[in-house]
């Protein structure tokens, strides 16, 4: 029962996306082609779509307060079969959008016959529909309260279903999670259900095939799903004309779709445990791969430039990545037990405690991590993702081939079944995804993000945001502002560790380019710059000095007492990391702290 469809993309008419179309939805309501159960689609239809523009004043926000700043959809539905209402046809070519959810309906007998029961259903900024059937809904194990059963839209399967994903929605779930998991739990109640479910939010569309048909086909920016194909050929874009959507393609049953203007992502969605033997084995032969993206020469030639922007004249500055040869990794992992250093058992005491929820909220199936490291903590997560099943694939990314090499080794040793596919990048031009199966979950902790500035940080989340998809969600860690006497203390710490730390920096500058530092002519200092709010830690000459690096051609005259600032370790507030995130295109929708309220990890969403 049922045909569906839905669309986003350059802003299309309704008539153009709809009507217009030979074998399009209109004519699928008295002739569908492929549907596997009924026969007609005559007991009403309805369009959901996300008007142009601004919205207008006093629209309703039916969702939580999370939907402020998302588009709001409008919808027409009707009762009656779509090709009997003049009023549609006269609206059609009136009405332009670029999201768009449309279905036609076959009903079921004994279930609401007004336009109450037609797709699309609305939830905030969500739109929904249902194609399939659901035997003795009334019975379903829903987990819904007998307030919200009976508050229900309307007297049908379909109304059931939805109230069961706008829970989840409403929780934070990632909209491919929430489908994957409601199809799930009804299958296990009704095994002959049939679960064709569409949702959007005018950004992404979240799709399922299970028992029925589902198509697909993209083009340039735009991206159309529908129950099944229209016969408008394959086209380039021309401006009011046709989207230019390249050709039709079946999804097969049992996946999960997943489709932005970026593109389409389809996922198996096997019961757990379900893959057979043979497949077993050969995941087993090759789960991991180390993929270096590198360019060739990327070692010397961001040191080279580095050093030459950063030391040439003051103020001197040099970035914190160069820190960390073999011997500044290993004093960093001592830093890291030391009484004073709170923040990575800070973080620890939280993932501890919060990583089965994270697990619960995101079902991702990839876990990606940026600057992995040793991936100690990341062990957290991976118990978590892999106890709830969700999780296939961990995805680590560092400037450090050895020590992905090391940690992806170990990590595919302890966890049979699990995928590991390291990258050798270094992520500040773009995150190198492609096709890790999703949800995703990207986690970069440790608040490495206070290492960047103010500008850093809003060229990161633009570099995040693009790389991710409107399903997958980002794990951030970030180091709070609080008394400066402990943050200087966890920076400059009583047995002189962190001292070593910095100063090792200038050990690596003279091993890889010659240069002749004395680090006993250097003092370590951390500073709390109280206006930005960051730790700094510099190398301040102790006397006036010259110091040659040959390999840069390069002198430098350093005064008595002048710094080298070697790293900022920016400090945070959950108002002002919650706007700045939100201007970078996130939505944080989980923050927790440990005890203390020392350190914060938080989830966000894109916008
Ligand atoms: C790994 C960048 C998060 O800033 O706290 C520790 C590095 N520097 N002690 C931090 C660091 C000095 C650390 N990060």
């Amino acid at each position: 029962m049922c045909r569906h469809l839905a669309y986003v993309g350059p802003p299309l008419t309704l008539d153009r996306l709809l009507v217009r179309p030979a074998h399009g939805l209109y004519e699928q309501s008295w002739q569908p082609r492929r549907q596997r159960h009924g026969t007609v689609n005559a007991d009403g239809f309805g369009v959901g779509w996300y008007p142009l523009g601004p919205a207008p004043d006093g629209a309703p926000g039916t969702g939580d307060a999370d939907d402020a700043g998302f588009p709001q959809p409008v919808r027409y539905r009707r009762a009656v079969p779509v090709w009997a209402d003049a009023n549609f046809a006269e609206l059609a070519p009136a009405i332009r959008s670029g999201a768009v959810l449309a279905a036609v309906r076959s009903a079921t007998a004994g279930t609401t016959q007004d336009e109450s029961a037609a797709a699309p259903f609305k939830d905030g900024r969500w739109l929904f529909s249902h194609n399939g059937a659901v035997r003795d809904w009334t019975r379903l194990p829903t987990g819904l309260t007998e307030a919200e059963l009976l508050g229900l839209e309307a007297h049908c399967d379909s109304a059931a279903l939805w109230a069961m994903l706008t829970a989840l929605l409403r929780q934070g779930q990632p909209p491919g999670g929430a489908l994957a998991s409601v199809a799930r739990r009804v299958a296990a109640a009704r095994p002959d259900a049939r679960l064709n479910f569409l949702l959007t939010d005018g950004r992404t569309i979240a799709a399922t095939a299970w028992g029925d048909t589902l198509w697909y086909r993209t083009g340039p920016g735009a991206a159309l799903v529908a129950s099944e194909p229209d016969e408008e050929p394959p086209a380039p874009h021309t401006a009011d004309q046709a989207p230019g959507l390249g050709e039709w393609r079946e999804v097969p049953d049992r996946s999960l779709l997943l489709a932005t203007t970026a593109g389409v992502r389809i996922i198996p969605l096997r019961p757990p445990g379900a893959a057979d033997r043979k497949e077993r084995h050969r995941m087993a032969e090759s789960r991991f791969t180390l993929d270096d993206r590198l360019p060739a020469g990327y070692f010397t030639d961001s040191l080279h430039d580095d050093v030459r922007k950063g030391l040439s004249e003051p103020p001197r500055t040099l970035p914190p990545k160069w820190f960390y040869d073999k011997r500044g990794s290993d004093l960093f992992e001592e830093i890291t037990r030391l009484p004073e250093y709170y923040p990575t058992r800070a973080e620890q005491e939280i993932l501890t405690r919060r990583a089965p929820e994270i697990a619960a909220i995101t079902r991702a199936s990839t876990l990606i991590e940026l600057g992995s490291g040793s991936s100690r903590k990341t062990r957290l997560l991976l118990d978590a993702l892999t106890a709830g099943g969700s999780l296939v694939r961990y995805a680590p990314l560092d400037v450090s081939g050895a020590a992905l090499a090391e940690a992806g080794e170990a990590i595919c040793g302890d966890y049979p079944g699990l995928t590991v596919t390291a990258t050798v990048a270094d992520f500040e031009g773009g995150l190198p995804l492609s096709d890790e199966p999703g949800p995703r979950l990207l986690a970069f902790l440790g608040s490495t993000i206070g290492n960047f500035d103010a500008d850093q940080r809003r060229a990161f989340y633009r570099t995040l945001a693009l790389a991710l998809s409107s399903d997958d969600v980002l794990l951030l860690g970030a180091d709070l502002v609080k008394d400066p006497d402990v943050l200087v203390r966890a920076y400059d710490d009583a047995q002189g560790v962190t001292a070593e730390f910095n100063k090792n920096v200038l050990y690596v500058l003279n091993r890889e380019l010659g240069a002749d530092f004395d680090p006993e002519a250097f003092d370590h200092v951390a500073v709390w710059n109280a206006e930005e709010e960051r730790i700094e830690m510099r190398l301040r000459s102790r006397i006036a000095q010259s110091v040659k690096i040959p390999d840069l051609d390069l002198n430098l005259e350093l005064a008595e007492g002048e710094d080298l600032r070697t790293e900022l370790s920016c400090k945070f507030r959950r108002e002002s990391l919650t706007a700045e995130l939100h201007e970078g295109g996130f939505t944080v929708r989980q923050w927790w702290t440990d005890p203390g309220g020392r350190f914060a990890l938080l989830l966000a969403v894109p916008n």
